[in-house]
């Protein structure tokens, strides 16, 4: 198959390509826009006769109908993705997650082209943390912050295209990603980055809240599953039983960097922090035979801190500006 993957310059998009490199005959495009989260070193050294990129915006309604055209299936994760960004400037999240994803689905309806829309778990909204429940696909949308309000929406825009005009569509929403090329915004790669350059981890709040984490690589595995296996019009539910508190997390970052295990800090809350993810995968599991590969947290955290240790020269560019950003928001 030709393959084309929007937001593959970035941190999911890229281990997906890589993974669809490694794992499959299948040939790979990348569109991406290379927005600040977007980093083309993340696909460097692909074979050339399968793998080509271009630089181009998901809302650009020529430019995508002529690559649907061309490819035999489209795998959507571009996406402005960060929820601290969202509640800054909201407006990049509707133009992208919601316009690009009408764009990209107008072009699947002239072209007939197979769609994979990725989404996240946290379009349900969150847990209480002695809910014994988990999220399931029959979960009501719920979603929390301008981010995850227009993943929802763009979720919404899929089924809506699946129903009135036979899209052939599937959809994923998946728990907290970790892994290599992980921009250093994200909570993982920020505390690895900051013991790494001799400062302190920043928890938000208590450090309670839960994130139900997943290796990228697992995370891929189960969307090529969906493209291959999954029926058209359902949605499915990507985990891998990963729950942890931030607290635990930062904790066993401290303690694999060689550090005292409390030598981080608690900063300003992020605004409408949701509490709890927790995804519950049986419907993946069961009807399409997937399984995480990655079932020990803590080794696949070490794998990747190993990863940033050996690569500061993919993250340290980006760490100076993105700090000075948190310091200026108290976090
Ligand atoms: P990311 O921010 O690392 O990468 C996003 C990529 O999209 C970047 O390469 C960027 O340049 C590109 N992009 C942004 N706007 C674009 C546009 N208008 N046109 C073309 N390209 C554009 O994001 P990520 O963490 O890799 O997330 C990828 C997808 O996975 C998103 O849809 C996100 O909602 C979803 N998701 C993420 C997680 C997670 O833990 N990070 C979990 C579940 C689902
Ligand atoms: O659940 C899936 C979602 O996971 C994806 O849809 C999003 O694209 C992805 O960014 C992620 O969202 P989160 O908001 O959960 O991820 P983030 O890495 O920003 O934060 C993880 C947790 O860590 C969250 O509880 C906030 C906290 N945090 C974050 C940062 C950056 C801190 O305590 N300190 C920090 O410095």
């Amino acid at each position: 198959m030709r393959i084309l993957v929007t937001g593959g310059a970035g941190f999911i998009g890229s281990n997906f390509v890589h993974h669809l490199i490694d794992e499959t005959e299948h040939s790979v495009t990348v569109l991406d826009k290379l927005t600040y989260a977007g980093n083309l070193a993340s696909l460097d050294s692909l074979p050339a006769e399968r793998f080509s990129f271009v630089r181009g915006d998901i809302g650009d309604a020529s430019l995508v109908e002529r690559l649907f055209g061309e490819h035999d299936a489209v795998v959507h994760y571009a996406a402005e993705s960060h929820n601290d960004n969202s509640l800054d400037d909201p407006r990049p999240f509707l133009d992208t997650n919601i316009i690009g994803t009408f764009t990209l689905l107008e072009a699947a309806r002239k072209t007939g082209v197979r769609f994979h829309h990725i989404s996240t778990d946290e379009v349900y909204g969150d847990l209480e943390l002695d809910d014994p429940g988990r999220f399931t696909e029959n979960t009501p949308y719920n979603p929390s912050s301008p981010y995850s309000s227009t993943k929802a929406g763009s979720d919404l825009l899929v089924r809506a295209w699946v129903r009135s005009f036979g899209v052939k569509a599937t959809i994923s929403n998946c728990s907290n990603n970790y892994g290599p090329y992980q921009h250093v915004e994200k909570f993982i790669p920020r505390q690895i980055t900051n013991v790494l350059r001799g400062e302190r981890p920043k928890l938000y709040g208590t450090g309670e809240n839960v994130r139900d984490w997943i290796h990228a690589d697992d995370h891929s595995s189960a969307v090529l599953t969906i493209l291959e296996r999954g029926a058209i019009g359902e949605t499915y539910l990507i985990g891998a039983d990963g729950e942890k508190n931030n607290r635990e997390v930062v904790e066993l970052i401290l303690t694999e960097l060689d550090q005292p295990w409390d030598a981080y800090d608690l900063v300003t809350d992020r605004p409408g922090h949701d509490l709890r993810y927790a995804i519950d995968s049986s419907r993946l599991r069961t009807e399409l035979g997937w399984t995480p590969r990655y079932s020990d947290f803590a080794a696949g955290l070490a794998d990747t801190i190993a990863w940033y240790r050996s690569n500061e020269a993919w993250w340290a560019p980006q760490k100076d500006a993105t700090e000075a950003r948190y310091i200026s928001q108290g976090r």
